[in-house]
């Protein structure tokens, strides 16, 4: 759509500068637009469900910071607490006691954790989890999904989804081959091609990583019996079982996917949600395992800010919030009325669409699918969905700026936010 209906002459300033200055003007790919087109939104500010860019535009918004605004963008109370944090000091580089609420709260809430480790980011988490998972079972291997996204760490730059597949790259230079030649990868939702990998790999496969509900392929759930095929398959091979609960994790149930769906991983990775807008990753899982982390094991793993008193606080105060009695449901009955509503009008205005939801993650893809793995999502009309991102931004929509991302929604979010956005999705799918 190239008729501009908002300003954004501040907006292409910045941004112009920015390229000068960033590679491609941002400081993560996907933020720069460029599998929708047009040029980004630059942010001013964030306040529960709404983002103001800097030319004074509102929006409202479906990404929340890439996940972790779950309870709305500057909660007060997450706020308050961050600046009473703030007077203490902003590191300490050494053992506070916020590490163990926040680890007490993470135990407590994931099944599959009876010991956890706090790190900066997803990416550290999941590459951490890999060497874990290597250094626990003696075995160099390990299989992950197509379309899945563990991080940028090297060994995952494979079949990556979300970046890197809306770049168009296959993988990235810069990554050995020796390096991921002992990374695998199959179909999401194929048990037969994970056995098949195991049969051909016997005694070699550390493990399986998963994001248990893909949302770094556009969101795609898993077929009933793939989580419980894994588990068996994992027990039978001696191998472990690798939830990525980056963004699933507090997201999708409060225990995340584990909850939801009944299946306890031998380690999960967490980040997002458990930084409450602070950067922070985690891993955790089985307490003989975990032993293996250094100083109680010999497997190395460290980190400068690492249970920094700020991210500990952030997470900390977004976990009570979430653990107040309903918070689920109304994630789940609003998130529920967008997908549904979103789906209704794409049928109605005679597109093609497929999606859905859990909790408070959804997507929305422009194929009739059904899409259970990467190469059915790859059939979406991405060409169109460009045009929708672009329709919505003008209606004061922002989406996530990709067909191959999910979308998320917060506690911020109000029946009268969902009718609004779907009163935008008809005006602009009735004239896409
Ligand atoms: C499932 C999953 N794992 C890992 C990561 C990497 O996390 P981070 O961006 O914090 O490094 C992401 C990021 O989107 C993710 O969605």
């Amino acid at each position: 759509m190239v008729n501009t209906t908002i300003r954004t002459t501040k907006s292409q300033e910045i941004f112009n500068s920015a390229q000068k200055l960033m590679p491609g003007g941002v400081n993560s790919p996907v933020r720069a637009f460029k599998s929708v087109g047009g040029q980004p939104i630059v942010f001013d500010r964030v306040k529960g469900a709404y983002i103001w860019d800097v030319d004074g535009n509102q929006y409202i918004d479906y990404v929340g910071s890439w996940g972790p605004a779950i309870c709305g963008h500057a909660h007060p109370d997450v706020i308050a607490a961050l600046h009473e944090a703030l007077e203490k000091g902003t590191s300490f580089g050494a053992p506070c006691v916020l590490e163990n609420v926040l680890a007490e709260m993470v135990i407590d809430a994931v099944k599959s954790i009876e010991m956890v480790r706090f790190v900066n980011s997803g990416t550290e988490a999941c590459m951490a989890v890999l060497r874990l998972m290597r250094a626990f079972t003696g075995r160099e291997k390990v299989i992950k999904f197509e379309g899945c996204y563990h991080g940028h760490a090297d060994m995952f730059l494979v079949k990556a989804g979300s970046g890197v597949a809306t770049l168009g790259l296959p993988d990235s230079p810069g990554v050995p081959k020796s390096v991921t030649s002992s990374t695998l990868t199959a179909p999401f939702n194929d048990l037969e091609a994970v056995k098949a990998l195991f049969e051909e790999n016997r005694d070699e496969i550390a493990g399986v990583i998963l994001e248990p509900v893909v949302g770094n392929a556009g969101f795609i759930p898993p077929d009933a019996g793939f989580l419980e095929g894994l588990r068996e398959l994992t027990h039978e091979y001696g191998a472990l079982l690798v939830f990525d609960e980056v963004m699933t994790g507090f997201r999708i149930a409060y225990g995340g996917a584990q909850e939801k769906f009944g299946i306890t991983p031998d380690l999960t990775t967490l980040g997002k949600v458990i930084g409450g807008g602070l950067p922070v990753g985690a891993y955790g899982g089985r307490q003989d395992i975990m032993s293996m982390v250094a100083p109680a094991g010999p497997m190395y793993q460290a980190g400068t800010l690492s249970g920094n008193p700020l991210a500990m606080t952030a997470g900390i105060k977004t976990l009570e919030l979430l653990r107040a009695p309903g918070t689920y449901e109304y994630l789940d009955n609003i998130t529920n009325k967008l997908a549904n509503g979103l789906l209704q009008i794409a049928q109605e205005t005679g597109h093609a669409a497929c999606g859905g939801q859990i909790s408070a993650m959804f997507g929305l893809f422009f194929t009739n699918g059904p899409v259970h793995n990467y190469e059915n999502a790859k059939k979406s009309d991405t060409a169109k969905f460009g045009r929708f991102h672009r329709g919505m931004l003008e209606h004061g929509i922002y989406l996530a700026p990709s067909q191959f991302e999910a979308g998320f929604t917060s506690l911020a979010h109000t029946e009268e936010d969902i009718e609004q956005t779907l009163q935008a999705a008809r005006d602009v799918m009735s004239s896409l």
